[in-house]
């Protein structure tokens, strides 16, 4: 089969990929082209033993809101112990995350590493780490896919905050074996799509290549 795209067309897909924090409350893109591109990627992605430990919610509207309500609701008080000052630079962060169209939940399933190790168990104590990267693949798949239709997103770790994690789950609805990875919120563009990579490390520090 020949390849669909060069692998230049495909870096240059990659890189288009940024951080977008101001986003709406809009998304020109449907929920279900959203949910097909999110089907795809989990159709295809790469996992250690295709043991395939990704687990993704859609959540999308008047639900993504509510979402952040109770994210809110949780994180305040904690927050606020540590001061009101973090509470203050939280709370504006949370709102504008909460003023976004959407989320795409990315969680790992902790019976699929279970059960990956059982059955290969001379790698059992791999899973973990493997589970890490194979949702990190998923993301980026995920996020850069999302940006190339038009939308803009960026990622966040509720989990930092173990009680919100708590929540998070509640109000989705998930099973208890499920861990929070990542939190992609998404929605239309507030502003014209960043053009500038952020800056990066010389590749004499970062690229060796032995031949
Ligand atoms: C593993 C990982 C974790 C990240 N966590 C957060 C986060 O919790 N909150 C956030 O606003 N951005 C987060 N980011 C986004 C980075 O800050 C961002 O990718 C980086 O500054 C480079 O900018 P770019 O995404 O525009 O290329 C994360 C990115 C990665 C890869």
């Amino acid at each position: 089969m020949a390849p669909p795209v060069s692998a230049d067309q495909w870096l240059a897909a990659a890189k288009y990929r940024r951080t977008v924090y101001g986003l709406k409350s809009t998304s020109a893109v449907s929920d279900e082209r959203v949910e097909q591109i999110l089907g795809e990627v989990l159709s295809f992605a790469p996992s250690s033993y295709n043991t395939q430990p990704v687990r993704i919610t859609l959540v999308t509207g008047e639900k993504h809101k509510g979402l952040w309500d109770a994210i809110i609701k949780e994180a305040e008080p904690i927050l606020k112990g540590a001061g009101e000052e973090v509470w203050k630079t939280m709370s504006g962060i949370f709102a504008a995350h909460k003023g976004a169209y959407g989320s795409v939940v990315f969680w790992e399933s902790g019976n699929s590493i279970k059960e990956a190790g059982e059955k290969h168990a001379s790698g059992a104590h791999m899973f973990p780490q493997f589970a890490e990267h194979t949702t990190g693949m998923a993301q980026i798949l995920v996020w850069t896919a999302l940006e190339l239709e038009g939308l803009g997103a960026n990622l966040q770790h509720l989990q930092a905050i173990p009680p919100v994690e708590a929540v998070i789950k509640q109000y989705l609805d998930v099973p208890q074996d499920y861990s929070l990875k990542a939190h992609l919120n998404y929605g239309d563009e507030a502003q014209p799509h960043p053009e500038k990579v952020p800056e990066k490390l010389p590749l004499s520090e970062t690229l060796k290549v032995v031949n």
